[in-house]
């Protein structure tokens, strides 16, 4: 089976109704992603920063996954897939995605502030008891925090990440605008005769020595132009 990896970004929710970050009225235009996406920001006010993704999180709870999300989810069947998103919505797992590397975390989950990384301190919400409260407390005792890799640290899920894409026979990127490191770079490690192809409505700025295909679509109609270009190209 070839090896079809995607990156995605906030333009693959955006059809389920989730805002993206960047785009005008995005989510920073209304935040300052310093106060509410940042680790100096919940150190200098941590109820403010719980807040913001308790919010995030019951919005999810009110979102389906889009068309975009079922097409890739579709793909399992047929390729060896690796969705890897900075989205920390759950919407590819709700459409039937089996393998997806988080890299920015998962709303649905909060952690320990002392050792955010420590799975045993990773926890599921669940769904009738959502929000998490000053007070709560985590495993090792610490205040239990947003599961959410904020600006500022460190990006452990970079490194199977980079794995993926390395041994990639076809990479998608879709809905990001590649202006998040590590995540943006991660295009730099597809190997040489590795398919690329973006699916954005708009232009996104990628290193143009890549050859890349973009097209110019949103995420649920890209989704359909590249299985039509797959099933022609790359018969199963
Ligand atoms: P951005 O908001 O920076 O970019 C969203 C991209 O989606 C843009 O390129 C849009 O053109 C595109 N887009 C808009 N509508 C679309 C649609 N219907 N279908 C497909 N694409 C569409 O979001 P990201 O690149 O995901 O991190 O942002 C990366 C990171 O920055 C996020 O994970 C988040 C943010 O700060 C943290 O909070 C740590």
């Amino acid at each position: 089976m070839k090896k079809l990896v995607f990156l995605t970004g906030a333009g693959m929710s955006a059809e389920s109704g989730i805002s993206t970050f960047r785009d005008s009225g995005g989510l920073w235009e209304q935040y300052p992603v310093e106060a509410v996406a940042s680790i100096e920001g919940y150190y200098r006010n941590p109820e403010l920063v719980i807040r913001f993704y308790n919010e995030r999180r019951r919005q999810l709870l009110e979102v389906t996954p889009c068309e975009g999300h079922r097409l890739v989810a579709g793909l399992d069947s047929s390729y060896d897939v690796t969705v890897v998103t900075q989205n920390v919505d759950n919407l590819h797992e709700k459409a039937g995605s089996h393998n997806v590397i988080h890299l920015h975390g998962e709303l649905m989950k909060a952690t320990s502030s002392r050792d955010p990384n420590n799975p045993s301190c990773i926890v599921t919400l669940p769904e009738d008891s959502l929000d998490i409260h000053m007070g709560d407390k985590a495993k090792d005792g610490s205040q239990l925090r947003p599961f959410i890799v904020w600006f500022g640290e460190s990006v452990p899920m970079i490194e199977p990440a980079i794995m993926e894409v390395q041994s990639a026979d076809i990479l998608v990127v879709i809905g990001t605008s590649l202006n998040v490191y590590p995540a943006a770079g991660l295009l730099s490690y597809a190997r040489s005769g590795c398919q690329i192809f973006l699916i954005d409505p708009n232009d996104v700025n990628f290193d143009p020595s890549l050859p890349i295909r973009h097209i110019k679509k949103g995420a649920s109609e890209g989704m359909k132009e590249l299985i039509q270009i797959l099933t022609c190209s790359n018969p199963i």
